[in-house]
């Protein structure tokens, strides 16, 4: 199962910098391992962006702040996935995109591949409906490189403490959560030109080597044309139309 976006864009049209996505259910470590690989590509040199979601920009942190309140009028499941969506356009346009075009490495901690885990997989919505909703608010943006960092969802659930947990954690119960992670893991298996699935039920140092090596592969390697047809891994480019 793919994000569904299709057409490939000419070379002439094309981001310049890299784009990866960093996935992973609760409390596998994404925002941690996130910031150690922007500080190991700076160090090594690369002008790095380091961003999240769901927020990333001052409107998506508001909508942040709305959709992770507990408590309060519940929120229908596509009115769920359009804010989500929202708060991704907005740093798309206002921040993921031009910082590709300025030639940067963006690393993100979450992208479009957790609305189709968690409301998807996970919240039950149709997966095509969200892959209309992902591509309009992305404009067909896909990371050259997405690290899932997979662990047992209990083990994810077990190292958040309870004043971190959001309404994911206190709403929904494990099979929820089993589901996101079997989701992100189908996706992975789908797209292996993608996805790079790590063990993340390990030290954080070991996580972290296999981070950056993921990463080095995605940034050491020269760029090849990929216009129209599958590509080798690492060739893969950033923008893709829907
Ligand atoms: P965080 O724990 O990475 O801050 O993310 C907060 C929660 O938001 C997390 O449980 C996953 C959820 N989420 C979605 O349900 N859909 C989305 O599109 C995104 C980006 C996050």
């Amino acid at each position: 199962m793919t994000l569904g976006y299709t057409r490939r864009v000419t070379i002439a049209d094309r981001p310049t910098g890299h784009f990866i996505s960093i996935e992973g259910p609760d409390g596998s470590g994404k925002t941690h391992q996130a910031r150690l690989l922007a500080d190991a590509l700076r160090d090594r040199g690369h002008d790095v962006l380091l961003t999240r979601e769901p927020g990333g920009t001052p409107l998506g942190d508001r909508l942040y702040e709305l959709l992770m309140a507990n408590g309060g009028e519940p929120i229908d499941r596509i009115a769920d996935a359009m804010l989500f969506n929202a708060s991704r356009a907005q740093h798309v346009a206002k921040v993921i995109r031009p910082a590709l075009a300025a030639g940067r490495v963006v690393i993100s901690a979450r992208y479009a591949d957790s609305t189709m885990a968690y409301q998807g997989y996970g919240g039950g919505v149709d997966l095509e409906t969200l892959r209309r909703i992902i591509a309009i608010a992305t404009g067909g943006l896909v990371p050259d490189r997405t690290l899932l960092l997979d662990l047992p969802a209990e083990t994810g659930l077990a190292r958040k403490t309870p004043d971190s947990h959001t309404r994911f954690e206190t709403a929904f119960d494990l099979a929820f959560h089993l589901r996101v992670r079997a989701g992100f893991l189908e996706m992975a298996r789908a797209e292996p030109s993608r996805w790079v699935v790590i063990d993340a039920d390990r030290p954080s140092g070991a996580v972290f080597a296999s981070v950056l090596d993921a990463a080095l592969h995605l940034l050491d390697r020269p760029m090849t044309a990929v216009i129209g047809g599958e590509s080798e891994p690492t060739a893969t480019r950033t923008r893709i139309d829907p």
